[in-house]
């Protein structure tokens, strides 16, 4: 049987070359946090791309004409949509208002998956993705990234985790307490379901790294980007992560 080709880090020659790490897979794998976390780490700026999926549909919510599942009313409100810069971050405004709750909350997640089917939104948002990415290092956390908005990138990630501890993960996050095995269960029933929505725009490269976070902390998946990304900007031509040690 053939062995898979490592995944191969090719070598920045000149320092001042902008870096793209691309960070995608499924939902609660910890790309945002993590995504978030490296770029800190590494004076990179942080592109969530599924936040614009989310500003887009809250914009069209908001509007009180427009149908969400209308694709020319989800684009003109989305050009209600602005990126302020903040320290190596973008807040997202519809209208100038910061509306991350909103974003964040049931109303917004239950539209989001359909608006992101939708290939219009899909290219506004890589461009947009692409207008934020210009000139400057950065981590962009999504579910193509690394297969249609930047196939060119320096380094891909693919993080997954097994369902129930994404779904553990996502509840002590909102709840702020562990939470039972009844509630889990019901949890990792959404997140497959959703799973299934996003899968036809959640694609592995065939270049990425693959990550399983399952039974690694958070410090521990970002130890490992940030060491890949070392690995990168060293002065080794050609080092694979697996020669270097990673
Ligand atoms: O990661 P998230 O839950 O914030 O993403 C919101 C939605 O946008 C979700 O339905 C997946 C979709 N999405 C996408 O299709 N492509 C991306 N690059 C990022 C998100």
């Amino acid at each position: 049987m053939n062995q898979p080709t490592p995944p191969y880090v090719p070598r920045i020659r000149d320092p001042a070359t902008p870096i793209i790490v691309a960070i995608d897979g499924p939902a609660a794998a910890g790309k945002s946090s993590t995504a978030r976390w490296v770029a800190e780490r590494l004076g990179f700026y942080h592109i969530d791309s599924g936040a614009l999926y989310r500003a887009a549909t809250a914009a069209v919510l908001r509007a009180r004409s427009a149908q969400p599942w209308d694709e020319a009313d989800v684009l003109s409100a989305a050009q209600r949509v602005s990126a302020r810069d903040e320290r190596r971050s973008f807040v997202l405004l519809v209208d100038g208002v910061d509306l991350e709750q909103e974003m964040r909350g049931g109303l917004v997640t239950q539209h989001v998956s359909r608006v992101a089917q939708m290939p219009g939104v899909r290219d506004w948002v890589n461009g947009q993705v692409r207008a934020l990415a210009t000139g400057r290092s950065v981590v962009v956390d999504g579910r193509d990234i690394g297969t249609v908005v930047f196939p060119d990138a320096h380094l891909k990630i693919f993080l997954i985790a097994d369902p129930w501890e994404r779904a553990r993960r996502r509840l002590i996050q909102r709840l702020g307490r562990a939470p039972g095995d009844q509630a889990i269960a019901e949890e990792t029933e959404r997140l497959v379901q959703r799973d299934a929505r996003d899968s036809t725009q959640t694609v592995q490269s065939k270049d990425a790294v693959l990550i399983d976070t399952t039974y690694l902390t958070q410090e521990e998946q970002v130890e490992r980007i940030v060491a890949l990304v070392k690995v990168l900007k060293a002065d080794k031509s050609g080092t694979r992560p697996d020669e270097a040690g990673l």
